[in-house]
């Protein structure tokens, strides 16, 4: 078994408060990642479970072990890092046999689990090279094979893909995703970037300044952000978030500020009604913004806009409007054919709006 615990888990750097009160149960097998901007404690978190990092407060567990005071050797952990660090005089061959080495196997069973883990990985041919002689992709996944051979209980994954060019990210990207369905281990990943996160994760564990934002299975996260935070952080392009007043009038709540104006659906409603008068933020994904104005009627939500810029990145066009003093940012086919400079109506479904407590930031869910 290979459930990873984190409780109350704390980490300070003398006077730098980097992790507080982290509680998490991953599960075993499970495909987990963390993501948060630059400094937000995500190798931290990581390193700690390594045992790179002593422990601050708390307790983390690997399976029924605590390992607090347990040597990085004993962990049964494998780490993969952004810079592989390969041994730039030693083979493939031997870099991937090295850990295995250092741990006293036999011949025989280090060369059966190089040999494997480079099957898995497709680099067979390569075995015979030195590091130079291979390109990025390839390095990286000789890294990824000096964690695999030693069949580790979880690999700790920091950013691996951050030093490979975009497309041969996305091809990695794949690539781990078949690994972690063949090798049946926990994996615990780090990275910032937002797309990794949700196309590689079973769960994600959204974190900011050292505290845990939400955990969820991506779509959910994406679906019901808790807080304006993850919010913004997660899709792309970003959520538009705009300061509205609620108005009631014939019975409805609206949610308005100048050149804005959005009608609550009656879920919403129920859940607002305390808020009247009140200022609150209200989020809306650039895709949920429509521009079929039959629909917008049905919605009862209609609004004059006008197109500042159309930027086309391929299938989608990214529209960058202007309703009053409001910026607001749409996604479209990009055979819809919207023309800049020209004056639109724009809709939405009140179901897509997000609502914000404006002093908590905390959605209204
Ligand atoms: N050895 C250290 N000493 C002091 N502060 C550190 C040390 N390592 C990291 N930090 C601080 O802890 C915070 C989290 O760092 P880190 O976990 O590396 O973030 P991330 O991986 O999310 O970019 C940062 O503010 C960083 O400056
Ligand atoms: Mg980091």
């Amino acid at each position: 078994m290979a459930c990873v615990s984190f409780r109350n888990v704390r980490k300070d750097y003398g006077e730098v408060k980097c992790i507080h009160d982290f509680n998490l149960e991953i599960y075993d097998r499970e495909f987990v990642v963390f993501v948060g901007p630059s400094g937000c404690g995500k190798s931290t978190a990581l390193r700690m479970v390594a045992g790179l990092e002593e422990i601050t407060e708390g307790d983390i567990f690997i399976g029924d072990v605590r390992i607090n005071d347990v040597k990085p050797k004993n962990r049964n952990i494998a780490m993969v890092f952004q810079n592989y660090a390969l041994y730039p005089h030693m083979t493939v061959y031997d870099n991937m046999a090295f850990p295995l080495k250092m741990q006293k196997k036999n011949k025989r069973e280090i060369e059966e689990r190089v040999k494997s883990a480079a099957k898995i990985l497709g680099i067979e041919e390569y075995l015979h090279r030195k590091p130079k002689a291979l390109s990025g992709g390839q390095r990286q996944r000789v890294a990824l094979g000096r964690a695999i051979v030693r069949e580790p209980n979880v690999f700790l994954m920091d950013e691996p893909l951050s030093n490979l060019d975009a497309k041969l990210r996305v091809q990695m990207r794949l690539e781990l995703k078949e690994l972690h369905r063949r090798l049946q281990t926990t994996i615990i990943y780090v990275t910032h970037d937002q797309i990794e996160a949700m196309t590689l994760g079973d769960r994600v564990v959204v974190l900011k300044d050292g505290l845990i934002q939400q955990v969820g299975k991506p779509y959910e996260i994406y679906q019901k952000p808790q807080n304006v935070f993850v919010a913004g952080f997660l899709g792309s392009p970003t959520m538009n978030f705009i300061r509205c007043q609620l108005i009631s009038e014939n019975n409805e709540l609206h949610a308005k500020t100048q050149g804005f104006s959005g009608k609550l659906s009656n879920e919403q409603k129920e859940k607002l009604k305390e808020y009247k008068e009140k200022d609150i933020v209200v989020g809306i994904r650039p895709e949920n913004i429509l521009f079929n104005l039959e629909e917008g009627i049905k919605y009862g939500n209609l609004i004059n806009a006008n197109v500042d810029v159309a930027e086309l990145v391929g299938a989608d066009t990214f529209i960058h409007l202007k309703t009053g003093a409001q910026s607001i940012s749409a996604l479209v086919k990009s055979d819809y054919g919207i023309i800049e400079e020209k004056p639109i109506q724009l809709t939405f479904k009140s179901e897509s709006l997000h609502l914000f407590d404006i002093n908590t930031e905390k959605a209204f869910l």
